[in-house]
């Protein structure tokens, strides 16, 4: 479980999270949505401390992360976490299968005869096969998304917190990844957040999605509530979105 308590982040003057409180439970699928630039990837990044926040806790398994020190603290922590960067950020330098199995040399005790296996496994769940020698520079934009999927995957993290896993991919692609994000937490029982700004895949995958606007979520609460709130960011965000109350597309 991951409670979060009056977190708050500025960048000089400008405030991005502001006393944000909120429990992620043990095996939900927690979406943060909002329009581009306002904070949601600050949000996520300060949940596995790539940024400290300015104030306030993150309490992940009764181990607050937010303020802690010790450099030990947060590699234990962050060992239960796998993380999809928004920018995909893999190795250059390394091969795909080495980028995947990059986090199975850190953070496990997985022996190593049995990462050819793992490598295949994952990027099977992603849609790609025969990529394990390239290089990310041989790789389309959507393939570099999928195989950074596979690598947050790989370790089979208790928590795993993905940023924008559908932006840049085809429909096919993207129904393939929600599947996958889906099934991690039904199979296996992850505990996920995902940050999008597609508030569809937000509304057909979440157990509870979170607006945020002016630094705060403004709405937290299951898809069938949050179609019909009354927000008015919700509603303008809805609008935006072409989504009508029933989730359907009007376009
Ligand atoms: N390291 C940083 N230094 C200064 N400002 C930052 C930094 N990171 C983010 N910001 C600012 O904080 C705000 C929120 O950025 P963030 O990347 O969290 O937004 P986002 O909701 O993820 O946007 P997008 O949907 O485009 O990914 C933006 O105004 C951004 O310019
Ligand atoms: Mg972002």
């Amino acid at each position: 479980m991951i409670e979060i308590r009056k977190l708050n982040k500025a960048f000089g003057e400008k405030a991005v999270l502001k006393d944000i409180s909120v429990d992620i439970k043990e095996g939900e699928l927690f979406s943060v949505i909002g329009p581009s630039g306002i904070g949601k990837s600050t949000f996520i990044k300060c949940v596995i401390r790539l940024l400290t926040p300015d104030s306030g806790s993150i309490v992940v398994d009764g181990q607050d992360i937010a303020s802690t020190k010790s450099e030990f603290t947060l590699a234990r922590v962050r060992r239960s976490f796998g993380y999809l960067f928004q920018e995909g950020a893999l190795f250059d330098s390394l091969s795909v299968f080495e980028n995947v199995s990059f986090g199975l040399r850190y953070l496990t005790d997985i022996p190593k005869s049995e990462y050819p296996r793992i490598v295949r496994e994952k990027l099977a769940l992603v849609g790609l096969r025969d990529v394990e020698r390239l290089k990310p520079a041989e790789l389309s934009v959507g393939m570099k998304k999928r195989v950074s999927l596979a690598r947050s995957i790989a370790a089979e993290p208790k928590y795993i917190l993905y940023d924008e896993p559908t932006t840049g991919l085809d429909p096919v692609t993207t129904g393939m990844v929600k599947d996958l994000i889906t099934d991690m937490r039904a199979k296996l029982g992850v505990t996920s957040v995902v940050v999008t700004h597609d508030m569809k895949l937000a509304l057909d995958i979440s157990s509870r999605v979170a607006m945020l606007y002016g630094g705060e979520f403004v709405e937290v609460s299951e898809p069938a509530a949050f179609r019909n709130s009354e927000n008015k960011a919700v509603r303008e965000f809805m609008e935006i979105s072409h989504l009508s109350r029933d989730g359907r597309r009007h376009i």
